[in-house]
């Protein structure tokens, strides 16, 4: 397997880290700064003895490097600064995801792509019009990263291990996303029963939040750890056809009233790519979050100039 990461920074270069030493492929890691990927990968390659790889990582300036790539993950763009939402980042990563959006169509016309920039749903959808690429093959991260942020509120409310918990959230990856609460649980037992109703309504707004109050702590650039654990997941579900079932951004046809749009929604991510779109059942409350959060994204959409 050949997996290409575009943007050598912090979310970037963390998640080529990840999958070097999860030894999912070979890994390439561009950049426009010269020098930079190149550092970074040597820099990786001299811990493969110590940490037990043997995938290599090259670091390149040059998107001719992205040729036979089974994947490719979008890292490129400015990410938030305190104060910033992700919405206003669209017209400047839409310039920089566009141009990479040109080079996977050119050089690797055969990858499945997961987009990581900002603002997600909308850069996922922009990616998906300028490859041209079959609405399966291209997809965003984000679901699962909202997720394990509700999964670790949870786990630290209650003192359980993180692994227990499973939690599920829908939702463009803005302030609108719908953690639902009635399709997460510990070891099976619904948080509802576990957690009281006014805690748990602040746990679902400091997960909206989540990317925010890591922004605001970090006040230089954002989170990282979780969005490259979160990436490589999915990427390993692909690699590994594992199946697993992931909220992502995915291409809804029709699903929950959804149409023509990239939205988290739970999908089954194996060989294929986003292999089959689940169908939960919603409440009129949580079907009505879903798509507001759906519509706002079409309203970012609908600035694109495509
Ligand atoms: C996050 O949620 C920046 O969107 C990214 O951390």
């Amino acid at each position: 397997m050949k997996i290409t990461v575009v943007g050598a920074g912090f979310v970037g270069a963390t998640t080529a880290q990840r999958l070097v030493e999860k030894n999912l492929g070979e890994v390439v890691l561009h950049d426009i700064v010269e020098g930079m990927p190149q550092g970074k990968a040597l820099d990786m390659m001299q811990s493969a003895c110590i940490e037990g790889f043997d995938s290599l990582i090259k670091g390149t300036n040059s998107p001719a490097d992205y040729e036979g790539s089974d994947i490719v993950v979008v890292t490129s763009g400015l990410a938030r600064q305190p104060g910033m939402s992700r919405d206003d980042l669209l017209a400047k990563n839409a310039e920089i995801v566009g141009g990479v959006a040109d080079n996977i169509k050119k050089y690797a016309p055969n990858a499945i792509v997961i987009v990581v920039s900002n603002p997600l749903d909308v850069m996922t959808y922009l990616v998906a019009a300028k490859t041209g690429f079959a609405k399966n093959k291209v997809m965003g991260m984000a679901g699962v990263l909202d997720s394990a942020r509700f999964r670790w509120f949870i786990a630290d409310e209650l003192k359980v291990s993180p692994r227990d918990v499973d939690a599920m959230v829908l939702g463009g990856h803005g302030d609108d996303m719908v953690p639902l609460t009635r399709y997460s649980t510990v070891s099976g037992i619904s948080i509802e029963a576990l957690i009281p109703k006014d805690k748990l309504d602040a746990m679902v707004v400091r997960t909206r939040n989540g990317g925010a109050e890591i922004v605001k702590l970090l006040q230089k650039g954002s989170a990282y750890y979780a969005p490259s654990a979160s990436t490589v997941q999915m990427v390993q579900s692909i690699v590994r056809d594992e199946k697993r079932v992931l909220p992502v951004a995915a291409y809804c046809d029709g699903e929950y009233g959804i149409k023509g749009q990239f939205v988290g929604v739970p999908a089954i991510l194996g060989k294929n790519g986003v292999e089959k779109i689940i169908k939960l059942d919603l409440t009129n409350d949580e079907l009505g979050q879903l798509q507001a959060s759906a519509a706002h994204v079409a309203k970012s959409v609908s600035t694109l100039k495509i």
